[in-house]
């Protein structure tokens, strides 16, 4: 299986368009040892050829000329995208389906919470049908796995997890299940597995289980300090109220990823805010120490 990282930041991406907190103005300054990073967005395929978008991010149009598998030029309109599968309705992870109106129909699947928040607070799918038949919304069941057929060497097995709907969804304060999802990917040629949570407010027994069998992580690393966006004084929600479990601390992600041997491990979706993004920080090599990565636009990933 081919993971490849098109977009490695939180919402907002690094730097983030209006702010000017030590990383953002430290990168643009220059005087910040880090990469640039666009919106969280990754793609699989099982030969390289056949692509499966995983979130679709304000970045896309970036992202697609990026990395150029995604623009094969077989035909005078054309895309190396042959489904989109969205983890949950964020708008970092869903708004680049409007800048993919030109190539509709797509085949979009999702579970019905985040259809739901998609055709209501964000009625995507509804704007959409005006552009050649729009969004062709596939079923993600909460139980079982599922086979998309453009890459049918990948099993996709969706664990319902504990995060947060977008603010502007009716369940953001009413969580259910399905309005966030990880995926468990599977390679049924190779036997490669990949865990991908770009959201993840908690871990459990069971989870963790999941997790610890995989060959490679791909979670949430949005913060490293729960209350950092105070601390960095850009805002007053926590991780935890926005369903992301920060790394530091008792029960932080490091901890958690501590305890597992097997998988290769890779925090994705990093806040601007995050001091692993800065290269030489104490952060990035108490990361190394512990042997995770900071993923980056451009990474590819073969399992
Ligand atoms: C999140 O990951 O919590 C959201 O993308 C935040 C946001 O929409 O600004
Ligand atoms: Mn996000
Ligand atoms: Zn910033």
């Amino acid at each position: 299986m081919y993971v490849q990282i098109l977009g490695s930041a939180a919402g907002g991406g690094f730097p983030q368009w209006n702010c000017n907190c030590v990383n953002c103005k430290g990168l643009r300054d220059g005087t910040l040892r880090a990469l640039p990073r666009t919106q969280s967005s990754i793609a699989l395929s099982d030969d390289g050829v056949h692509w499966i978008l995983c979130n679709a991010s304000p970045d896309i149009r970036a992202q697609l000329q990026s990395f150029p598998a995604l623009q094969p030029a077989r035909a005078l309109r054309d895309t190396g995208i042959n489904a989109i599968i969205l983890l949950d309705s964020q708008i970092d992870h869903t708004t680049g389906l409007l800048s993919l109106r030109e190539g509709c129909p797509h085949q979009v699947w999702c579970t019905d919470m985040v259809h739901q928040d998609l055709t209501t607070g964000f009625p995507v799918f509804n704007m959409l049908t005006h552009w050649n038949g729009g969004l062709d919304r596939r079923r993600i069941e909460l139980e079982g796995s599922f086979v998309i057929d453009a890459c049918p060497n990948l099993r996709f097995t969706p664990l319902p997890l504990r995060s947060a709907a977008p603010p502007y969804s009716p369940h953001r304060f009413d969580p259910h299940p399905g309005d966030n999802i990880g995926l468990i990917v599977e390679d049924l040629n190779t036997g490669g597995t990949l865990f991908y949570a770009p959201g993840l407010g908690k871990v459990d027994g069971p989870l963790l289980e999941r997790m610890g069998a995989a060959d490679c992580l791909l979670v949430d690393g949005t913060l490293w300090e729960d209350d950092e966006m105070q601390r960095r004084g850009v805002g007053t929600r926590t991780g935890r109220e926005m369903g992301h479990l920060a790394q530091n601390g008792p029960g932080g992600m490091l901890e958690v990823l501590d305890g597992l041997s097997k998988p290769r491990k890779v925090l994705i979706h990093i806040n601007n805010t995050n001091p692993i993004l800065d290269e030489d920080s104490a952060e990035r090599a108490q990361l190394i120490r512990h042997g995770v990565e900071v993923a980056f636009d451009g990474m590819s990933i073969e399992l």
